[in-house]
């Protein structure tokens, strides 16, 4: 039996070589009781073993450095398992990658138990400042109760990142010595008694600004930062009132949190924006743009949709509300009943069609089936607003000096209110942009008026408002500018 007890200090490099020795010996797992200084200090005996044959082998490097990590866990059985697995592999190496091997998982729990201590002290070890601020070289100290034996490979962090400063950590069982730039491992200590840092209020300002109560996971926080590490942190004081608050301060900063519009807020906002721009293709191209919208859903039921027809060099623009159920057919504006009538006041009214520019507020038919005919429904706003990008843009071709609106949708069209239409009629309103637009009512009204004699007088008043459109072409093309002509 060989007893072999390995040195606190060098530990891994200590290991290394006798497991080498042994197996170069041909030594068993059985053959060897492995102990450290620490466990067993002065017991040191070897007793015969039976030889047996030498063995050659190549370690693989995944298990140099496996062993390398798994020596500093505090495990006593530690030297004893990376052996027996070494055994294992010069007859099996692919062991080495083996997940489902029993004896490997459990070194692998180790390395990793040893790597989240190194991690730990890397985290929580906290200087205190112990010599003269003027001396060349500013010296600091720190304690710290790692779980495993990782001050000494851990040690080497801190002389990379402490280079221009002498430091000690000191631990119960090690002490790991940084001075003048070189690292060296001296026994364990009590507790030092440290002086309070002066950068201490500093970083404990820090930590709380930091802190973020919104984000709060009191498990997560303790797992990554375990209590067992908190009365060495200066910080560790302020944990639980800054717990206690978390829920209050998150509060307050959703209340104080800017709110994003909300959805439907969203959607009209860029919905603005698409009819903000213009469209700003060349004018032949225009109809065609119009007879391929689909900017709202009524193109799916409609034949097709119905643009503006006549000169675009004309004063005039006489825009109605939508294509009928014939001018959905035709493709053409006002020619169903309700066009004919329009014809027929605007010739008693010295109208000429052709020297206007006519159209709808709306492009497509809108409508509800009843069997086989087709009722006609008003436009909606939302449908208004969506064709107002066309008829916007065939304002901008025409350059109307005066636009005769017919009923209420084109009214809205164009003014923003299609409200009180009996009441506006015959009156004339400006746009933005200084067009004068004449008021109306829409022939089909005209049609629809049950009562004879209302009837005809209506269409009288209809008449009149188309006279008064003449009239006004007359005097904005002979004079320009007439404000008198424009009046209400
Ligand atoms: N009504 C309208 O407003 N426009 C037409 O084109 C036909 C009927």
């Amino acid at each position: 039996m060989r007893h072999i007890s390995l040195p606190d200090f060098g530990t891994a490099a200590a290991w290394r070589t006798a497991a080498r020795s042994c197996l170069s010996e041909g030594l068993s797992p059985a053959d060897i009781i492995w102990g450290s200084e620490q466990t067993e200090r002065g017991l040191f005996y070897d007793q015969p073993t039976t030889a047996a044959a030498p063995v050659n082998m190549t370690v693989p490097r995944s298990f140099v450095s496996l062993a390398e990590t798994v020596c500093w866990h505090r495990d006593t059985d530690r030297f004893a398992r990376l052996y027996q697995f070494l055994w294992r592999l010069k007859d099996a190496p692919h062991l080495i990658a083996d997940r489902g091997d029993e004896g490997l998982a459990h070194l692998r729990g180790m390395e990793k138990s040893v790597h989240r201590c190194q991690h730990k002290m890397k985290a929580f070890v906290r200087f205190r400042e112990i010599g003269n601020r003027d001396d060349a070289r500013r010296s600091f100290a720190a304690w710290f109760e790692p779980t495993h034996h990782t001050v000494e490979p851990t040690a080497d962090f801190f002389a990379r990142r402490f280079a221009d400063m002498d430091w000690r950590i000191v631990t119960p069982e090690k002490t790991a010595i940084f001075q003048d730039g070189s690292l060296s491992f001296a026994p364990g200590e009590p507790k030092p008694s440290l002086p309070d840092d002066a950068s201490e209020a500093l970083w404990l300002t820090y930590f709380r600004s930091i802190f973020n109560p919104a984000r709060l996971k009191v498990h997560a926080m303790t797992s990554e930062m375990p209590k067992k590490y908190w009365k060495n942190l200066p910080e560790a004081a302020t944990i639980p009132d800054l717990i206690a608050n978390a829920p209050a301060r998150a509060r307050a900063m959703a209340d104080a949190a800017p709110t994003l519009p909300p959805v439907r807020a969203e959607n009209a906002r860029q919905q603005l924006a698409a009819h903000m721009s213009a469209w700003n293709g060349p004018k032949e191209a225009l109809p065609a743009a119009i007879h391929d919208c689909t900017r709202c859903p009524l193109h799916k039921t409609a034949t097709q949709a119905v643009p503006g027809v006549g000169p675009l060099d004309v004063p005039l623009m006489i825009v109605g509300e939508q294509p009928g159920d014939q001018e959905d057919l035709a493709g053409l504006p006002f020619v169903g009943p309700a066009g004919q009538l329009f014809d027929k006041v605007a010739q008693s009214a010295g109208l000429i069609r052709e020297d206007a520019f006519v159209t709808n507020a709306v492009k497509h038919f809108k409508f509800t089936p009843r069997g086989k005919r087709r009722l006609h429904q008003r436009p909606n706003s939302g449908e208004i607003e969506h064709c107002r990008w066309w008829l916007d843009a065939e304002r901008a071709l025409v350059k109307p000096k005066l636009i005769l609106a017919l009923g209420a949708t084109a009214a809205e069209a164009l003014t923003g209110s299609g409200a009180n239409i009996l009441r506006r009629r015959g009156s004339v309103e400006q746009l933005a942009d200084g067009t004068p637009v004449l008021l109306s009512v829409h022939p089909s009204f005209l049609l629809r008026v049950p009562d004879a004699c209302e009837r005809e007088k209506q269409m009288v008043l209809f008449e009149h408002d188309l006279r008064r459109a003449v009239e006004m072409i007359a005097a904005l093309t002979t004079r320009p500018g007439s404000q008198d002509m424009m009046a209400g």
